[in-house]
């Protein structure tokens, strides 16, 4: 019954890792490509993203919820996890122990970028370009944020390797090596896409 249970969870866990907190990753890094573009054209794109109808109700249960949900029982996951390339030093051990790792960096990185933009913006400071190149003027900040962004990254489109072998999308050993190779595709183009963002900033 227990085991019935926790099967129901990280099912939940790993789905919602995709849909919606995948998808908003995605959206967001593309939304802050457009810093790439100058100030106003970033500042447009975000000013488009605050005045989206039903933005609170959006907020809380496409990112908050899941993220929240994703990130604690992902704790759960990682430290309990039986990481075993002591025993194999196979590539997919590496993987596997690799996505605790940065599910942990993520979520510190998450948890501060959140505190200092939206929880701001909650008690009155207006998140724009000017806020982010006083942020990223910081050398630590810096790294602190390239070091976020390439782990939020690898995480996901690693993440996403082991999404599709959950959900039997993935089943035998020839769609599994093709996969790694698109997923390989999406970390690259993700991490190239977040880069460049943070450093229009700079
Ligand atoms: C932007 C934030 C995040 C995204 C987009 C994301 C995405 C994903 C995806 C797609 C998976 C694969 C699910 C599967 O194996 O079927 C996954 C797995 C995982 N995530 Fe996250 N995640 C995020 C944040 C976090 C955080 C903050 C933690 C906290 C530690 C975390 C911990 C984990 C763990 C431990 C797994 C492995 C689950 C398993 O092997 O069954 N994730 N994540």
């Amino acid at each position: 019954m227990a085991g019935k249970q926790e099967f129901y969870w990280r099912r939940l866990h790993s789905l919602l890792g995709v849909i919606p907190v995948g998808l908003f990753l995605v959206q967001h890094l593309v939304i802050n490509h457009f810093a790439t573009g100058g100030e106003e054209s970033f500042n447009n794109a975000a000013h488009f993203m605050e005045q989206l109808p039903f933005r609170y109700f959006l907020e809380i249960f496409i990112i908050f919820l899941p993220l929240l949900f994703h990130a604690i029982y992902g704790l759960y996951i990682a430290f309990t996890a039986k990481n075993n390339i002591g025993q194999y030093g196979y590539f997919r051990n590496w993987m596997f122990m690799l996505q605790r790792v940065s599910g942990v960096i993520t979520l510190i990185f998450v948890a501060w970028h959140v505190w200092e933009t939206r929880i701001a913006a909650a008690f009155g400071a207006e998140v724009n370009f000017q806020m982010m190149e006083t942020i990223l003027s910081s050398p630590f900040m810096l790294w602190f944020y390239l070091i976020g962004v390439v782990s939020t990254t690898f995480h996901f489109a690693n993440g996403l390797w082991s999404f599709f072998v959950s959900w039997g999308i993935t089943v035998t050993p020839r769609s599994q090596v093709i996969s790694t190779y698109i997923t390989i595709g999406v970390f690259i183009a993700l991490t190239i896409v977040g880069v460049r963002a943070i450093l229009a900033f700079v």
